[in-house]
């Protein structure tokens, strides 16, 4: 089932933005205290081909951050991962952290210590980036951002002195202003009441449009995925393979009209019917519509 390709939307998308990242046979096998091997993800294989949001669902301890940081280079310690299996980019196989890729958190991860604006030109303190960008266009970015993302008047501030939709801001504009090709993102917006991740929603789907990138996005809330995914994946548990895998047609914004149509009501059915099916008896659901 697929959305009706008449509402389908053409991307304003870049030949600079260009990108593909591939999972090929993904496993990750952990260690568990008691000596054993648990397999988490059970051979996974997906690929994106150019910008685009995709929306990563799955049931609790699925492997949806163990995917994701992996797509980041992010290794945890003591951990191989993949255990097997290959993560590339443009066809080059990725063996840890590269530049390609900018991760966004629920806990935002701000710096204390620093402004608003220091915060958001953070990642230009180091030499790659120094040496990548020059100080006045770094300058005249962090300056977009900050009005990008509705903080220009706030960038003296520290981050205790803001809410936590401001924070998550902060952190959005810190990992665009790096301009990246993916941008991976992990329940960005969990901790966020529900009209100020509405207002996030709206403002990642601005930037996405000014910038198109390529979006992998894990939520728990259907209806967010349903709001912004052009692509939607559900991933079943212990071990993960897609369960589900569908793209969504209807343009961006989409309007609470849309959220009540018969086509989103099949699709939210769908994904539904999908994460219970996945985790029945195993794992725990945790989800919101
Ligand atoms: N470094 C690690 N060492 C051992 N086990 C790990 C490690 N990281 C994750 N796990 C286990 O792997 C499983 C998947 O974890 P992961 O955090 O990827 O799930 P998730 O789908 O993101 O869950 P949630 O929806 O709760 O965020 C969990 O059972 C977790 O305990
Ligand atoms: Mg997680």
């Amino acid at each position: 089932m697929s959305a009706s390709p008449s509402l389908s939307p053409a991307p304003a998308v870049g030949s600079d933005n260009a990108v593909s990242l591939t999972l090929t046979n993904i496993v990750q096998d952990y260690p568990t205290p008691d000596g054993g091997v648990t397999r988490v993800l059970g051979g996974i294989d997906l690929t994106f081909e150019r910008p685009g949001i995709n929306m990563l669902l799955g049931p609790s301890g699925s492997g949806k951050s163990t995917l994701l940081n992996m797509m980041g280079g992010m290794r945890p310690l003591n951990v191989v991962t993949p255990t097997s299996g290959m993560v590339s980019i443009d066809g080059q196989p990725c063996h840890g952290p590269h530049d390609d890729a900018v991760m966004v958190f629920q806990r935002y991860a701000n710096r204390p210590d620093l402004s608003v604006y220091d915060n958001v030109a953070l990642p230009f303190r180091f030499k790659l980036w120094q040496q990548r960008v020059a100080e006045s266009e770094w300058r005249a970015r962090v300056d977009h951002m900050l009005e990008a993302v509705g903080l220009a008047d706030k960038k003296a501030l520290h981050p205790a002195q803001l809410s936590g939709g401001q924070n998550q801001r902060v952190a959005l504009a810190r990992a665009l202003v790096l301009r990246p090709r993916i941008l991976l993102m992990d329940e960005p917006f969990g901790a966020l009441d529900a009209q100020t991740r509405e207002g996030m929603q709206h403002l990642l789907i601005k930037l996405y449009r000014e910038r198109p990138c390529l979006i992998v996005f894990v939520t728990h809330d259907v209806t967010e995925a349903l709001m912004l995914g052009d692509r939607v994946i559900v991933l079943s548990t212990q071990p993960a393979m897609v369960a589900d895998d569908f793209t969504l047609h209807a343009p961006r914004p989409r309007s609470l009209d849309w959220q009540r149509s018969p086509e989103a009501v099949q699709f939210s059915e769908r994904v539904l019917d999908q994460l219970h099916r996945v985790s029945a008896g195993k794992g725990s659901l945790r989800v919101t519509v």
